[in-house]
This record gives C-alpha cells, sequence and structure tokens, in this order.
C-alpha cells in the first residue's frame, strides 16, 4: 500500500495520530492508540525476550530521558551529533542536505563535507524544493538535540537523550556491583529518544520522539566466545562496501563461514546474524525484503568500528529503510565517560587483567517497525483488508462473537472473561453482521475469532460446548470444544524463541 493509505487505514481504526491533533498537529510527534499501544507493547516485549531474555548476564533497565550537559559532552553528541542543513536564501526556507539532494543523490550525504554538498547542488543545478529558485546556501551544521534549562535559575543545562544507549553506559559501574562482576554484561534499555529532525517525514520514520529498544553488551575484547559454528551455514543478505561502490544496490546471499575474517570479528557475526533472525523469524519479514547493509568508515556513525544497518524494502516508502543497526563501538563510550566524569569505568577480569571493556549495540527503532510491520504484513486480498501480523504480536488474540446478541450474548461474554483470564487478550464485539465484525478484526490483525452459536447451546447436539474457530490468514472454520479453546489460542499466539 502507498504510505497515506496506509497510514489513512491506521489512523480510521485508532491505531495512532498527530500529537495534538486538533491543534494540527506537531511535525514529527505522534500518539498511539489502543491498538497501537498493544502492538507496539508486543513488539517491545518481542525484542526484550529475543535479545534480553536469552541471557542470565543480559538485564533490562528504565533510565531517565533528561542528560546533564556534561553528559552528552563527554559522549560526543554535543559537537557531532549534527545533520547537514541548508538554507534558501530567497524563500528562507531550511532543509536537510539528503532531502535537497534526494533525486541527484538517493544514497544520501553521510560522509560528505559541507563543501562537497555545496559543490553538489551548483553543479547539479540544485534548486530549492520549496519556491524552485537556485538560491540554496553553503551546509551549515545543525544539531539534533533538544536542549532545555534545568532547574529554576535557568543556569543549567540539560538535553533530551538523543539515543537510549548513553543512560545504560552511565549505568556501568552500578550494574557491574549489582550483577556478576562478569563479561559479557548486558545493559538494555526499552524507552524514548528525542532528536530535533529538520525535516521529520514519513510518518514513524523520521519523527522527533521516539522509542529505542537498545541491547548494550559490554565484553572484553580479548575473550567474547560465541557458539559461531551454530549459525556457520545461516547465509545473510549482505550488501558489503566494496560492491556498494561498484554502484550495487541489491544484496548478495552469503553464508556467514565465509564472511568470517578480521574484519568482521566472531561476536560481531553471530550478532549479526541473531538480529537478522530477529527480522526474519519473530517479526516475520520475507528474508528477500531484508538487507545488511555495511557502512563505510566515512559514513559509519562518528563512535563505531564496524556498522551494518539492517534494512527492510519497505514498499509504501519506496525503498530499503533502516530499522535497526548491529554497532560495534570499541572502548569509545566507557572511555569517553570515564574522561568526562573524571571515574575509573576499567573492571578487572576474572583472569586479572584491568581493561576498559567495550561494546557492542544492538540497537531497534520501534516505532519504525511497527510501521514495517503494517507495510509488509496490511493489505488487500479479494474484497477484506487483512493484517496478517504475526499472532505473536496480535494487539488483540480473539475476537468472541454472539451470532445473535440476544440468545447468545451472555454465553459469549463469559468466554471471552474466561480467556481473558487466562491470560488472553479477548475481544468481545457483538455490534453489527457477523462479517462485520470479521472485517474489522481482520483489519487489527486479530489472528483468530470464536462465535457462539445455538449449536453451542443445543444440550442435544452433539456438538454442545464447541464454538466456531474462524483463522484469520485461510478464513478457515472450526467447531473446538471451549476447554480447548485457552490452550489452543494461548500456544498459537506465543512468540517461538529458537536455541541461541
Ligand atoms: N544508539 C545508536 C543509535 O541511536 P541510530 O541509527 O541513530 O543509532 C537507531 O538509531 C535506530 O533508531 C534506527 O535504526 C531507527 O530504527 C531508530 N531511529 C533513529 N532515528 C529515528 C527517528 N527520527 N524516528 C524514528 N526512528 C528513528
Amino acid at each position: 500500500m502507498k504510505s497515506d493509505e496506509l497510514y489513512g487505514l491506521l489512523r480510521r481504526r485508532g491505531f495512532l495520530w498527530p500529537t495534538a491533533e486538533i491543534y494540527g498537529g506537531a511535525q514529527g510527534l505522534y500518539d498511539y492508540g489502543p491498538l497501537g499501544t498493544a502492538l507496539k507493547r508486543r513488539i517491545e516485549e518481542a525484542w526484550t525476550a529475543w535479545f534480553v531474555g536469552r541471557s542470565e548476564d543480559y538485564y533490562r533497565i528504565e533510565a531517565a530521558d533528561l542528560l546533564p550537559e556534561a553528559v552528552v559532552r563527554a559522549s560526543g553528541h554535543l559537537e557531532n551529533f549534527t545533520d547537514p542543513e541548508v538554507a534558501c536564501a530567497s524563500c528562507h526556507s531550511v532543509f536537510r542536505a539528503d532531502t535537497v539532494l534526494e533525486k541527484v543523490r538517493p544514497e544520501g550525504v553521510d560522509g560528505l563535507a559541507p563543501a562537497q554538498i555545496a559543490e553538489l547542488v551548483a553543479e547539479r543545478h540544485v534548486t530549492c524544493p520549496k519556491c524552485g529558485r537556485a538560491t540554496l546556501g553553503v551546509p551549515v551544521p545543525f544539531n539534533m538535540m533538544f536542549g532545555v534549562d534545568f532547574g529554576v535559575t535557568g543556569h543549567e543545562r540539560a538535553y533530551l537523550r538523543p539515543e537510549t544507549a548513553q543512560s545504560s553506559y552511565l549505568a556501568f559501574p552500578r550494574m557491574w556491583e549489582v550483577g556478576r562482576k562478569a563479561l559479557p554484561l548486558g545493559v538494555a534499555i526499552v524507552g524514548r529518544a528525542y532528536r530535533n529532525e529538520i525535516a521529520p517525514r514519513q510518518v514513524l520514520f523520521r519523527m522527533r520522539a521516539f522509542t529505542q529498544a537498545e541491547l548494550q553488551i559490554f565484553f572484553d575484547p580479548e575473550r567474547f566466545d560465541v557458539p559461531i559454528d551454530a549459525v556457520g551455514d545461516e547465509v545473510l543478505p549482505v550488501l558489503r562496501v566494496p560492491r556498494r561502490e561498484k554502484g550495487e544496490e541489491s544484496p548478495e546471499w552469503v553464508p556467514v563461514r565465509e564472511l568470517r575474517s578480521a574484519e568482521l570479528p566472531d561476536f560481531y557475526l553471530f550478532h549479526l546474524v541473531h538480529s537478522y533472525r530477529f527480522f526474519r523469524d519473530a517479526l516475520a519479514i520475507p528474508k528477500e525484503r531484508i538487507r545488511l547493509f555495511e557502512k563505510s568508515s566515512t559514513e559509519r556513525a562518528f563512535y563505531n568500528r564496524i556498522q551494518f544497518d539492517i534494512e527492510v524494502h519497505l514498499e509504501s516508502l519506496g525503498g530499503y529503510k533502516e530499522l535497526g543497526a548491529v554497532h560495534y563501538r570499541g572502548d569509545y563510550d566507557l572511555s569517553r565517560h570515564a574522561a568526562g566524569s573524571g571515574q575509573d569505568l576499567s573492571v578487572v577480569t576474572l583472569d586479572g587483567r584491568r581493561i576498559v571493556p567495550h561494546v557492542l549495540e544492538l540497537t531497534f527503532g520501534v516505532d519504525r517497525n511497527l510501521w514495517a510491520q503494517a507495510d509488509v504484513h496490511l493489505g488487500r486480498e479479494e474484497e477484506r483488508t487483512v493484517w496478517k501480523l504475526p499472532p505473536a504480536l496480535a494487539p488483540v488474540q480473539v475476537g468472541v462473537f454472539p451470532l445473535l446478541k440476544k440468545e447468545h450474548g451472555a454465553y459469549a461474554r463469559a468466554l471471552a472473561r474466561e480467556l481473558q483470564a487466562a491470560g488472553i487478550v479477548a475481544e468481545y464485539d457483538d455490534a453489527g453482521g457477523i462479517g462485520k465484525r470479521y472485517a474489522r478484526m481482520d483489519e487489527a490483525g486479530t489472528p483468530f475469532c470464536l462465535t457462539v452459536d445455538g449449536t453451542t447451546l443445543d444440550p442435544a447436539s452433539a456438538e454442545a460446548g464447541t464454538v466456531t474457530l474462524r483463522h484469520r490468514d485461510s478464513k478457515a472454520q472450526e467447531r473446538v470444544p471451549r476447554a480447548e479453546l485457552a490452550a489452543r489460542i494461548a500456544s498459537a499466539t506465543r512468540l517461538a524463541l529458537a536455541p541461541v
């Protein structure tokens, strides 16, 4: 579906809408309604189970959204967290440089100096996207953090965190103390990050307040054992720098064992596979739509030594889009915070070496992935609109309907309550014809519907006490005894976690 159509549907069904909608909205800010909130939670829970729940040394924490200035100074964000901004001298509109150059340089402007961007603008006769005049200026760096006054005197400055990662680095010494004093140690945060994007657009794709799920794995660079042989045969869709430089855009399928090298150490590859499998298996993104996009040394974020973005081809946004990444950040973060805070952030390993741990970061954008679920799994099929969400992500797991409200309503309500008590999200609905009710559930991604009818309540029937279970994807129907329903639905909506 096109972006507008998808957004229209999500808005109409109350999944999400612009913040302050009655005031005309606020660029780059969105609120989630009940279905959107539930779906987002499920994605966050799936991410947590996949990445954090599988090691006894990985923990999820919560931390403040505001960071004192000293933190973002030490982290390098005050100096480096910038995007080039281009202003038009005629109409005074301001744009991100990559937006202005979208048509002539679709791969973006990462790694280009302001002078090179200005040269491209002049050479290719790029005009202002708003007024059409050739009066675009030289790009200037624009810091994307939101700074706020902190305290009552207004002398102190704080910043809304630009990435959740920083809070995990600040937590490291405390987590070392309360944990097992051994590496690797994982610290995860699922929470808001804030960026004053120059050109917020594409709904959930470039927001000013968004949710990240990020796991920081602190490890000993001389010793990070991973079961690489267990994933050696996995074939990954990679687009590496040398092929990109030849103008290739499609990934090639390469077995992990052939990617092993000094450049791509085992610990990195193992976690790249684990992340790729999350997209393919837990989020059910067809593997043909995934691309692992290697960033070159000039394109990588300023803190990274190795970076592959996990991209998914999104029809609604017209191409591959970054939804997550695997970042090898070296000792950048703890060294910078040790220098900034004056605290010793080194630790002693079990074999007695004093080291500053390195960081492997697995980062994931929750909002972008919610959008991707709609892009990939929501569509029209014959006469219906159906969202074939992976059952483990469905906001509502089962719709419960009486065929006739008067006759079967009380039984259906009691059944819905019974399922809710068993931990299943069941929604009772008796409004309109049965076809309309199915249609509403199909659009919301509900994998199962149950209908209570005359047979259910007829003591003389051989099928008394059974209800019709309807499967969303196939529309197939079967009669199932009431006593079996909770177990059937619980097992079909559980996230399948393959062993690591
Ligand atoms: N801690 C590393 C980090 O923040 P990033 O590539 O800047 O790296 C990580 O962001 C993820 O956060 C991205 O892959 C994307 O999914 C999400 N993200 C980044 N900026 C975003 C924005 N403006 N709106 C929505 N999601 C965003």
